[in-house]
């Protein structure tokens, strides 16, 4: 496969959360699948590399996704109008317990991976099922898609229907192992991070065997933490050692630190403590606006999270989210911060456009590695903007085409994709 290849047009990425470097007409150089740098010329070294241009196409990083749950998708835009933990009960335990059944698990995940093939997201953290199997098969059909994917097999050993907890800690962690050990040599672009579903579904023990796994293999663990007021109250309730929601994860080594890249997805309500606790580990959070929108969860802090330097990036949350659209999922992000900005704390100014798209790109990319820029090193994820279907009768800079479609780009703007130097399509 070749991976020595030059891009040419207008170039949009960030080096950091306030702006966006713009190179009009200019060259990216992909050298053995990484960025070799930018050049308004291009340069000896790579007069050999062929050269594709795009003209006048925007060339921008692909999109990561830090927090979705692909056996949701199927409900996607349905039954929207409860708070989380209803929510859960009634539409999400239900849809996810058919996932024992492998005819509709292959179909519905196939229907998932074609969806996230054909969009901007070139990297996401997905939450799969109890199910080994059902996550074997969403595992071999992202792999096929040329994403890079973090997978999950969910854990949950209580307050969960029946068929949706497994049978016990012990057998939830052996089946758990051998899921590990399977899966993570089996792929090139699909790598399993261990899910423990959130602390009111996960039994004391069960997390301390899944905090051994995680040490045992090095695992990257993903999870949810402080989304809504009663789910909060439920964690004390269940935990009342625990000094913050985050504590009860870190207690059983599944809260960042050395050796243990961690994604907390929403961090709505968490307090100085939490916030303290998740900056000290290097927590990364998946901020995932259109969710907490949707589940009425609230509006996190960001502006507070960009300040204080945690790692951030956006999740579509589907089916918290009904879309896996991470262009959708910016403006929803500068949606959300502007209403909390208005209406409750205006301590904390809205975040711009620059801001969401550094999350989308190389805030959330960072927990993938040097993923999510274009600056030399960083591996070669892509996406080639035709914006031609948006004609405008005044001249606008290439920031200002950018700016039009983080707002207004769906998936028929993507004409090309390149995921880790390769091309999809
Ligand atoms: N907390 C625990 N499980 C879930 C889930 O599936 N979606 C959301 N939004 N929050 C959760
Ligand atoms: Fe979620």
């Amino acid at each position: 496969m070749r991976k020595n290849y030059v891009l040419k047009g207008n170039i949009c990425y960030c080096i950091e959360s306030s702006r966006i470097e713009i190179s009009d007409g200019a060259y990216l150089v992909c050298e053995d699948g990484k960025s070799a740098g930018i050049f308004p010329s291009l340069p000896e070294q790579y007069q050999d590399f062929p050269i594709t241009d795009f003209g006048e196409c925007l060339i921008i990083p692909g999109l990561v996704d830090l927090h979705t749950h692909a056996p949701q998708y199927a409900f996607r835009g349905l039954g929207m109008d409860m708070p989380l933990m209803e929510w859960l009960e009634t539409h999400t335990f239900p849809e996810e317990s058919k996932y024992g059944d492998m005819e509709y698990a292959k179909k519905a995940y196939q229907i998932f991976a074609d969806t996230m093939k054909k969009g901007a997201t070139t990297r996401a953290c997905i939450f799969a099922t109890i199910h080994s199997e059902g996550t074997d098969c969403l595992m071999s059909l992202m792999e096929e898609t040329g994403l890079h994917t973090m997978v999950g097999r969910v854990n949950m050993d209580r307050n969960a229907p029946v068929n949706l907890c497994e049978p016990s800690p012990e057998q939830a962690l052996a089946d758990t192992e051998e899921w590990i050990i399977k899966s993570r040599t089996q792929y090139r672009n699909t790598e399993p991070i261990l899910t423990p579903r959130f602390i009111p579904t996960c039994s004391d023990m069960l997390m301390e065997g899944l905090g051994m796994l995680q040490q045992k293999y090095h695992m990257p663990v993903q999870s949810h933490l402080s989304e809504n007021d009663s789910e909060i109250a439920f964690v004390q309730e269940l935990c009342p050692w625990s000094r913050c929601y985050g504590d009860a994860y870190d207690r059983f080594g599944l809260f960042g630190g050395a050796d243990c890249r961690t994604v907390m997805a929403h961090c709505v309500h968490s307090g100085d403590d939490e916030i303290a606790l998740m900056k000290k580990n290097g927590v990364f959070i998946a901020h995932c606006a259109q969710s907490n929108t949707n589940l009425m969860s609230g509006v996190a802090p960001v502006r507070r999270y960009l300040e204080e330097g945690i790692p951030m990036g956006l999740g579509s949350d589907v089916a918290g989210g009904c879309t896996t659209d991470m262009f959708r999922a910016m403006v929803d992000s500068i949606h959300a911060s502007n209403l909390r900005y208005r209406l409750f704390d205006d301590s904390l100014k809205p975040l711009t456009p620059a801001e969401a798209f550094y999350l989308a790109t190389k805030g959330g990319g960072a927990f993938f590695g040097q993923v999510g820029s274009f600056e030399p090193g960083y591996e070669m994820d892509a996406l080639v903007l035709d914006d031609r279907n948006l004609p405008h009768p005044q001249e606008l800079t290439t920031l200002e085409r950018l700016e039009r479609m983080i707002y207004l780009a769906d998936e028929r703007n993507i004409v090309h994709k390149y995921v880790a130097g390769r091309k999809l399509f």
